[in-house]
């Protein structure tokens, strides 16, 4: 069908690719978001996992605009101070060896593909395949969908980008069965988000370690997500003991800034050389003056330790909602401060209840209502997020 151009525009100005709540926030503090004529709601998305120090943290904002007074967008055809100094903190700061700044979880996504595909080219090695598994999420980039697997974000968008071989979750056999020396890699969410607050038990993480060495496969952990001091740990793969050869970062390393990156070890990366890959955008000053600063929060031993206090108080205030609603909650999955409560009832009506109560939270898949705060949130605003969850429970319940 050829587009007529006289015909009267009725596409919205936006492309209506969300479905979005009719909510508009004019400004946020902490854990709370106000709306233009005043009232308050309690934050616990926190943009997905991705302002995890809350909105307008003043030390993120003093970071900004200190760096935006000096220079906002430096070319990586030069030196970048900032960026420098990020990447060895994290380079100090996890296993890897090297850094690539990008501006997204897809971006990161991507870049973790090449960087394999690369690795085993380089190698003269012919491994065709990338194993994945159903649930993931990686992005919305060709590569990032043909890497979740066939479902409502591949739909209508083939061919696909051929490689990626997707496995059952929690199915040792079948990971068995396909981990053989045709696997160039295996990406997977230590626990994923989108897929509903699915973990992988440290067991299985440390299995899935010693299968890639077995095979020579690379370990890819998405971490966009579950990392950044989600968990209670800097990234959550460290509970497992294990390290990753290559890693993806986004949403919480720029506290609600645009900013991800691809950690690697340096046998893993060494295929990316001059020329292999580039980002206009990725690793500008901007972001990484307020990664740097999110990095010296969040990456400090103490803070992390309260992420774990707090997250274990919640969580057991979250079982008692769960023993006081039984017909609208069946039980409290993730780790940390990545929790899901899983639904009895379809999770858009808590959603939509808990709205009710001017509280904010975020649907996966399985019917889980996904609970994820800023790291830095007050004690007392997760007993007000049970408050209402109580609340809009009772709602439901009454309804
Ligand atoms: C685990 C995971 N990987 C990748 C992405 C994609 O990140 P972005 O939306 O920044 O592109 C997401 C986003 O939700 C995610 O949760």
């Amino acid at each position: 069908m050829r587009i007529d151009p006289s015909e009267t525009t009725m596409i919205p100005a936006i492309l209506p690719t969300y479905d979005r709540a009719p909510l508009t926030f004019v400004s946020g503090e902490g854990s709370w978001l106000r709306e233009a004529d005043g009232s308050r709601w309690l934050d616990l998305g926190a943009g997905i996992a991705t302002n995890c120090l809350g909105h307008a943290h003043p030390a993120l904002v003093e970071a900004l605009t200190e760096q935006a007074g000096r220079v906002w967008h430096l070319s990586n055809l030069y030196e970048i101070a900032p960026q420098q100094a990020l990447a060895e903190r994290l380079v100090d700061a996890t296993f890897a060896d090297t850094a690539f700044f990008t501006n997204s979880g897809t971006e990161s996504a991507e870049l973790a593909i090449k960087m394999v595909r690369k690795h085993w080219s380089d190698l003269g090695e012919d491994r065709p395949t990338i194993l994945t598994f159903e649930g993931a999420f990686h992005g919305r980039s060709t590569g990032a969908i043909a890497a979740a697997g066939p479902g409502k974000m591949t739909r209508g968008f083939g061919p696909l980008m051929p490689g990626f071989e997707i496995l059952p979750w929690g199915d040792h056999e079948a990971l068995d069965a396909a981990l053989d020396e045709s696997v160039a890699a295996v990406m997977v969410e230590p626990i994923q988000g989108e897929g509903g607050i699915r973990a992988m038990p440290d067991r299985c993480l440390k299995g899935l370690r010693e299968a890639c060495d077995r095979t020579g496969a690379l370990l890819v952990l998405d971490e966009v997500q579950c990392g950044m001091g989600r968990t209670g740990r800097l990234f959550a793969h460290e509970w497992a003991g294990i390290a990753p050869d290559v890693m993806m970062v986004a949403k919480g390393i720029g506290g609600g800034f645009p900013l991800g990156a691809v950690l690697a070890a340096e046998g893993a990366a060494a295929g990316m050389t001059v020329g292999t890959h580039g980002s206009t955008y990725g690793g500008n000053p901007l972001g990484c003056a307020v990664g740097l600063k999110v990095m010296e929060i969040v990456g400090d031993p103490a803070f992390l330790a309260e992420v774990s206090r707090k997250a274990g108080r919640f969580r057991q205030g979250l079982e008692g909602l769960v023993a006081a609603h039984p017909e609208v909650f069946a039980g409290v999955r993730g780790q940390g401060l990545m929790l899901g409560l899983e639904c009895v009832v379809p999770n858009a009506e808590i959603r939509r209840a808990a709205e009710g109560e001017r509280l904010l939270t975020v649907p996966a898949a399985g019917d889980v209502l996904r609970l994820l705060p800023a790291l830095n949130i007050e004690e007392g605003d997760l007993e007000e997020a049970l408050r209402r969850l109580d609340a809009a429970a009772s709602t439901l319940e009454a309804a």
